[in-house]
């Protein structure tokens, strides 16, 4: 009987979820490992969310709900949304609420491409664009963010990727798993080649909020929005991954089809989670400060553990929680790739990181360490690392 190659070859799936499996088969045996390689904050949701989806629970807001979301949080976000970008959102025409914003960006996807179109990548990248590019019939065209450019998607490379099949462009500034930020200068260009082209900007805002040293965010709402799919949620700012709510904001065509989406593979989102996510958008900011803050020390820690190896090489990160470090050194000493590297680090010294080559073919080469955990783990993980790197090499 046959199976569908569809999923089987063209679903590549998330590395980051592999590796922590397999850590935790490591942590069932006894030992105690280091997590540096899951994206998550490791800080608990600020009690008045929690308080709220109690709440909810307590009221009975435990039933189906709008394929699309409840209309208060469709408002909220609209309200939210056009306040921060200055532009004018309609909540019923424009709003689609998903589990998490996973399912946002493969529902962005699925409804904007079709056989045979590209859809332009950034490579390192977030995993699931491309797999949901090829899970829609596409094909992801791989743009390659150089650690010369700071990791950062130029217009000049976007815009030598585009053929008369582009559809999008995706972009995720503050970036995963690079930690860089697109300039104003970039992404006005890319909104311009999108508008010579014709072409939707996906644009994967997740992290906003989380960054660093001054670094101005800039969205392409503010040049382009006309052709904007704005994919956020509320994992990484509200500490809420466990809590599977994202959302986007796109044109009102584009959203039926997402709402379409949405309908058929989840119906709707948790009921008592879209209450509490009212409350994480109209309650105080302030945890959304703190986070950014905790997380840029804890960017100084592992950058100041890192500092001390001769060998390993890194663009410093300026947003997100994430620092992408080049282990090549070692590789070539060890003659492993990158996640014959992950696993061999995560053996011989209990810390597990992200192989690089699961963020696409430019990760090849670089892992990625994730500052979701304590001060004291991003430091200790960081100094093993380079311990042990810089002791392979020097070998
Ligand atoms: C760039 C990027 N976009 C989207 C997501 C998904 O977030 P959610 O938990 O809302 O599905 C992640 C999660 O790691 C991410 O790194």
């Amino acid at each position: 009987m046959k199976i569908s190659r569809k999923v089987s070859e063209g679903i590549l799936g998330e590395g980051a979820f592999d590796v922590l499996a397999k850590a935790k088969m490591l942590e069932a045996s006894g030992v105690k490992v280091i997590h540096l390689e899951i994206g998550e904050p490791d800080f608990d949701t600020p009690e008045h969310i929690r308080k709220a989806a109690c709440d909810a629970i307590m009221r009975g807001e435990t039933h189906y709900t709008p394929s699309a979301g409840i209309q208060p949080l469709r408002e909220a976000i609209a309200e939210y949304v056009g306040e921060y970008y200055g532009v004018k959102v309609d909540w019923s025409k424009q709003v689609a609420v998903g589990t998490g914003a996973k399912q946002t960006i493969f529902a962005a996807l699925c409804s904007i491409v079709e056989e045979g179109d590209e859809v332009i990548c950034p490579d390192p990248g977030y995993p699931p664009y491309a797999d949901g590019v090829r899970f829609s019939g596409g094909r992801p065209v791989f743009v390659r963010l150089r650690p010369e450019d700071e990791f950062r998607m130029t217009p000049e490379a976007v815009n030598e990727a585009v053929t008369s099949r582009t559809r999008a462009v995706i972009i995720n500034s503050p970036h995963n798993p690079c930690g860089s930020m697109l300039t104003r200068e970039q992404v006005r260009g890319i909104c311009e080649v999108a508008q010579d082209h014709d072409l939707w900007i996906i644009s994967d805002e997740i992290y906003r909020g989380i960054q660093f040293d001054d670094f101005e965010h800039v969205s392409p709402m503010e040049f382009a929005p006309e052709r904007v799919i704005l994919i956020d949620g509320f994992s990484k700012r509200y500490a809420m991954t466990g809590w599977r709510l994202g959302y986007s904001v796109a044109p009102a065509e584009i959203t039926k089809n997402i709402i379409k989406v949405l309908n058929v593979t989840t119906s709707c989102p948790v009921a008592f989670t879209q209450w509490a996510a009212i409350t994480a958008l109209r309650g105080p900011q302030d945890f959304v400060k703190w986070v950014a803050k905790r997380f840029k020390e804890r960017r100084d820690i592992a950058l100041a553990e890192l500092d001390k190896s001769e060998v390993l090489r890194y663009v410093k990160p300026t947003g997100a929680f994430y620092v992408f470090v080049d282990v090549s050194p070692a590789l070539r000493k060890l003659g492993l790739d990158s996640k014959g590297f992950m696993e061999w680090f995560m053996e011989k010294r209990n810390v597990a990181v992200l192989h690089g080559s699961s963020m696409g073919p430019s990760g090849e080469g670089w892992i990625r360490i994730s500052f979701g955990n304590s001060d004291e783990n991003v430091r200790e993980g960081c100094r093993r690392l380079v311990e042990e790197v810089d002791r392979v090499v020097k070998s």
